[in-house]
Formats: C-alpha cells, sequence, structure tokens
C-alpha cells in the first residue's frame, strides 16, 4: 500500500476523531474508523459498532467479528493480510439500535473518502444495513445476497449476510444462512484470487 494513501486515511480519520456532525458524538467512547489492513482489493463496510468496539476503536471485535474471522479463514483470508473493515458509520448508535437516517447522511462522508481514497475492487456490504444504505434498496438480503454488483471505480459489490445473523441461526443445513454464507464466501475468494 503506497504511503500517500496511508497518509490520505490517516488524515479523514483525523477528521474523523473529532467530529460533532451528530448526536452520537456526545455518547461514543472511541471512534471505529477502520480496521484490518488498507488495500485496494477487498473491503468490507458492516453496520455500525457495538458496545466492544465503541470500547475498543475497532471494528468487529465481539462474538460476530469472531465468526467473520472465522468466515474469511475458511478461505484463506484474514483482516491482517487481506481485508480492510470498516462500518456504515463510526460511532455507535445507544443500545445498538439501527443508524437514523441523518447519521448515515453526516458520516458518509468518511465512507465515500474510504472508499475513493482505497478504490477497492471488491466491497463486501455486510447486512442489511450497508446494504440499504449503499445500493439504496430496500430488498431484503436474504433475496440479494451472493449477487454482484457494480460499485463504485469500477469494483463489484456484494451483499453478505451480518455475522450477528448467523450467530442466530445455528443450521449448517443445505439452504440454511450459514451454508448460504459458506456459498457466498467462496465465491468471493475465487473474484479476489482473480485479481492482479
Ligand atoms: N457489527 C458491525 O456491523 N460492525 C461492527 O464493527 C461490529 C458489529
Amino acid at each position: 500500500m503506497a504511503e500517500n494513501l496511508e497518509v490520505q486515511l490517516a488524515a479523514v480519520k483525523e477528521k474523523c476523531l473529532s467530529c460533532k456532525k451528530c448526536s452520537l458524538c456526545k455518547s461514543r467512547t472511541n471512534i471505529v474508523f477502520s480496521g484490518g489492513i488498507p488495500n485496494h482489493k477487498l473491503m468490507l463496510i458492516g453496520e455500525a459498532p457495538g458496545y466492544y468496539e465503541d470500547q475498543k476503536g475497532e471494528p468487529f471485535v465481539g462474538k460476530a467479528g469472531q465468526l467473520l474471522d472465522k468466515i474469511f479463514a475458511s478461505v484463506g483470508l484474514s483482516r491482517e493480510k487481506d481485508v480492510y473493515i470498516c462500518n456504515t458509520i463510526k460511532c455507535r448508535p445507544p443500545e445498538n439500535r439501527d443508524p437514523l437516517p441523518e447519521e448515515k447522511e453526516a458520516c458518509k462522508e468518511y465512507l465515500e473518502a474510504q472508499i475513493e481514497i482505497l478504490k477497492p475492487r471488491i466491497i463486501l456490504l455486510c447486512g442489511r444495513v450497508a446494504v440499504n444504505s449503499i445500493l439504496g434498496t430496500t430488498q431484503g438480503i436474504t433475496r440479494i445476497r451472493g449477487r454482484w454488483f457494480e460499485g463504485p471505480n469500477f469494483s463489484k459489490m456484494m451483499p453478505i449476510f451480518h455475522p450477528s445473523y448467523l450467530l442466530r441461526n445455528d443450521s449448517r443445513e443445505k439452504g440454511s444462512p450459514k451454508w448460504l454464507m459458506w456459498q457466498d464466501i467462496q465465491e468471493i475468494k475465487k473474484a479476489y484470487d482473480m485479481l492482479d
């Protein structure tokens, strides 16, 4: 990753750290700007920080994050070497409620800057909130997961189930959410391997 891009990301993060554009600035412990590794290939966009993320200032560090790491590991990917992770909004909503439209709007510039600086070739939209925010659709995730959509800068975007949803659905039977996630991660790895 070019040093210049790291510098650009650091500048956006710096701005974010003092952000007071919405009321979540009053209740946050930490801004959760990004995790994983900045790279041009693979970005995952989640929903919003939860309790543990807010405490640590890092995305996906709770139970859902552990499952996400396992999903990536099942195809040999990891946040240490392959995936840049961020969220639709950077501050935790109280009681983990869905982000409000005005919160998403206020935070949009940071996510857009992350995408514009890294220009990832594959973007994973993790869960309903990310899908609705980025694709602007209200279609259910179950209907559109696993499909490729055109993204910014000629990227490919795929909606995937949120790991929290998978934690609530234990079955691994054919057609179950976990089984579908397994199909999707294999498809994602195939596309990842084809990138130069
Ligand atoms: N869920 C998300 O969508 N993002 C996080 O960072 C943690 C949990």
